[in-house]
């Protein structure tokens, strides 16, 4: 069983959660985090791109999360010198993108729980490694199989789950519904991760305090407060300005400065949501000459915002 820092993890968010986002939540309490996903198709053929989504800057415990519907190239993946250095795989079943579930990968795979369970099996039986999965409630609107989904992950070996409280038709719209998701904490052992728009303490304890759950993802929540896993387990937490230096350092130390200044522009708009002017700040970081210049401007507003 995977030793987690807390029972609050940090959801993947392709484009996002980095190595440098990851070390940060990390360094702010998150009791576990996932790279984004990865083709094991990708990893099969060495896609220089998975080298990037794979580096690491001693955030731990640390999951990787792998996406592909062949049961072999899964466990090949699951074997592979790059995923050697993560302490857990995590398989998603739940990206709802065309591209992908044209392929049958992703939540097209909540459309075949037999193939889902050969791929889960044949990847538990390939490595010592824990093995976990992140699904959806279903596919189709209002569909939600995800108490059998949940039993079946169970059987096949999984070591713990997520359920994102949506279905792959809603693909982000609507509420998150956790009814079900409850249900199926009550009847598998394992442990479950509620997922969906949890991003404040009373959705934490509202999650906590009326089911048997073991934690919650949070993806979107932590996006410009990376501070949010500290602050629902009730301990000390950083300020917004020395988070940003801190996360700027964490990506000096592992990217280009190409990356750097894409990247952490992205996340400076998160930084700055909810002040007055967002918008003309943003804009000015999107503008700014360099990456310098950008988090100055951050840090400013957000100062002089919280006078
Ligand atoms: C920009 C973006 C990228 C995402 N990338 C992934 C991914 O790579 N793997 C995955 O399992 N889920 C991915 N998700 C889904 C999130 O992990 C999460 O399930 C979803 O956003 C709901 O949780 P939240 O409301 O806490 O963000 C992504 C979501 C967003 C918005």
């Amino acid at each position: 069983m995977l030793n987690f820092k807390s029972n609050i993890i940090l959801a993947p968010l392709a484009g996002f959660t980095d190595c440098a986002f990851r070390r940060l939540c990390t360094d702010c309490g998150a009791g576990l985090t996932v790279t984004e996903m990865v083709s094991a198709k990708g990893l099969h053929y060495q896609n220089a791109n998975t080298k990037i989504l794979l580096k690491t800057a001693g955030e731990s415990p640390v999951s990787a999360q792998i996406f592909g519907n062949d049961p072999h190239i899964m466990a090949e993946a699951c074997q592979s010198e790059a995923l050697s250095k993560f302490d857990c795989i995590d398989i998603n079943m739940g990206c709802p993108v065309p591209k992908i579930v044209k392929n049958f990968e992703g939540s097209a795979l909540l459309n075949d729980i037999n193939l889902a369970e050969k791929v889960i099996s044949t990847c538990v039986k390939s490595t010592t490694k824990p093995i976990s999965v992140k699904f959806r409630l279903g596919f189709k609107l209002d569909e939600d199989i995800c108490i059998d989904f949940a039993k079946m992950c169970e059987n096949a070996g999984a070591s713990f789950i997520t359920i994102h409280g949506r279905t792959r038709e809603q693909y982000y719209s609507g509420q998150a519904k956790f009814d079900n998701i409850f249900k199926a904490a009550d009847s598998i052992k394992i442990p479950v991760f509620a997922n969906g728009d949890i991003a404040s303490i009373d959705d934490y304890n509202f999650i906590m305090n009326n089911s048997n759950v073991y934690g919650v993802a949070i993806g979107r929540g932590a996006l410009g407060n990376p501070a949010i896993f500290n602050e629902l387990l009730g301990n000390p937490y950083l300020d917004k300005a020395s988070l940003i230096l801190k996360h700027y350092e964490y990506l000096k130390a592992n990217f280009d400065e190409h990356y750097i200044s894409t990247n952490l522009k992205k996340h400076l708009c998160y930084y700055i949501d909810g002040i007055d002017n967002a918008k003309y700040i943003r804009n000015q970081i999107f503008t700014s000459k360099d990456i310098d210049s950008a988090i100055n401007i951050a840090i400013k507003a957000i100062k002089e915002n919280t006078k």
